[in-house]
């Protein structure tokens, strides 16, 4: 059985696309792999977060993941910072990493901008963490979504460059599963961003914990251009828009992109987006009801994260120990 590993960060709610890109993928693959899903708090904290709202987010992603489906008890379910060997790791690989390869991560320039100076040196370096995560279980598949491809195109550099410099065959391949459909889920008001739960405007996403009501005025609200739905897929490509709320209803109702056009294409898009909106609160709503009765007990979901944490330290504790031994600790 192949080894999964995959994280999120305990920063705000998760939303629709880490449902759609990451969680929901996590949910079925449990079927026939042994996965171990991380709260990446150590990642959380390449930005700035204020020490209680981290520690309560923690929380709520434990919540809505196991409301989602994720079983903490055939699986590991845990937080990074419980674990040393992930810290460890990860500087080794600081070692490992090159400047120049980090120097091409698109993602930090995104989300550094122009102000690149002003950023933490984590953010810069968080992609040999990433890296070291995997790693550290010597995990050989990680379902992300499409923003993480050059990620872990980074980590098997890393991987076979650790391997070449210390002349061993220790660490595995390391293969991305991204999802066929909705694998880069779009902000609601800016078809160009990616939707994403740190984006100041709350109204740019669905997040897992919205009612009904908040779900039906997002997808009201939601942009779109003067043009009726089109009737050929092909017609979307210069639409952004119009093309992610096609995308999320496609891969919601288990029909393709050319299907829900030949039901909605030709019309405006109210009657589209009420149809929309009624696949969004079905899926949406019972996790997030589920995600609520799971934090009125907070003390289980820390049992959660405890003993999941002692699992994976199991496991990547004598992966690490090796590592130190062989660069010469
Ligand atoms: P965020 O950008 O919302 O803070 P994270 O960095 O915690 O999300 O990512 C958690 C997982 O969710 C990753 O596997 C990532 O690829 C996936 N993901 C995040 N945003 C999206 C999106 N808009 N579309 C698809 N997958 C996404
Ligand atoms: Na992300």
């Amino acid at each position: 059985m192949q080894r999964i590993f995959s994280g999120i960060q305990p920063t705000g709610i998760p939303q629709l696309g880490n449902y759609l890109g990451a969680i929901r993928n996590w949910v079925a693959l449990q079927q026939d792999h042994e996965c171990i899903f991380c709260l990446v708090d150590l990642h959380a904290i390449t930005v700035w977060q204020d020490p209680e709202a981290l520690r309560q987010q923690t929380l709520a992603q434990t919540a809505v993941l196991l409301a989602a489906g994720i079983d903490p008890k055939a699986h590991i379910l845990f937080n990074q910072s419980a674990v040393s060997a992930h810290a460890r790791l990860g500087w080794i690989f600081n070692c490992v990493s090159r400047l120049g390869w980090l120097n091409r991560m698109t993602q930090f320039k995104d989300k550094a901008g122009k102000d690149r100076e002003n950023h933490s040196a984590g953010l810069y370096i968080y992609p040999n963490l990433m890296a070291a995560d995997i790693l550290a279980y010597k995990a050989t598949r990680v379902p992300v979504g499409d923003d993480q491809r050059q990620h872990l195109e980074l980590a098997n550099d890393i991987a076979q460059k650790f391997n070449h410099d210390y002349g061993v065959d220790f660490f595995p391949a390391i293969e991305a599963l991204i999802p066929a459909g909705a694998a880069r889920v779009m902000s609601l008001r800016d078809g160009t961003k990616k939707m994403s739960k740190s984006d100041p405007s709350a109204q740019s996403r669905i997040e897992m914990t919205d009612d009904a009501d908040a779900i039906a005025l997002k997808i009201r609200r939601a942009k779109t251009d003067p043009e009726p739905l089109p009737t050929d897929p092909a017609d979307l490509q210069s639409r952004p828009e119009a093309r992610n709320l096609v995308e999320i209803y496609a891969v919601l109702s288990g029909m393709t992109v050319a299907d829900v056009l030949a039901r909605h294409g030709g019309t405006g898009f109210g009657p589209f987006k009420a149809a929309l909106t009624d696949v969004l609160v079905a899926a949406v709503t019972p996790i997030g009801a589920e995600t609520r009765r799971l934090l009125d007990a907070p003390e289980h979901l820390q049992a959660v994260l405890r003993e999941g944490a002692a699992r994976a330290n199991a496991i990547a504790e004598p992966i690490v120990s090796e590592v130190e031994r062989l660069v010469g600790f």
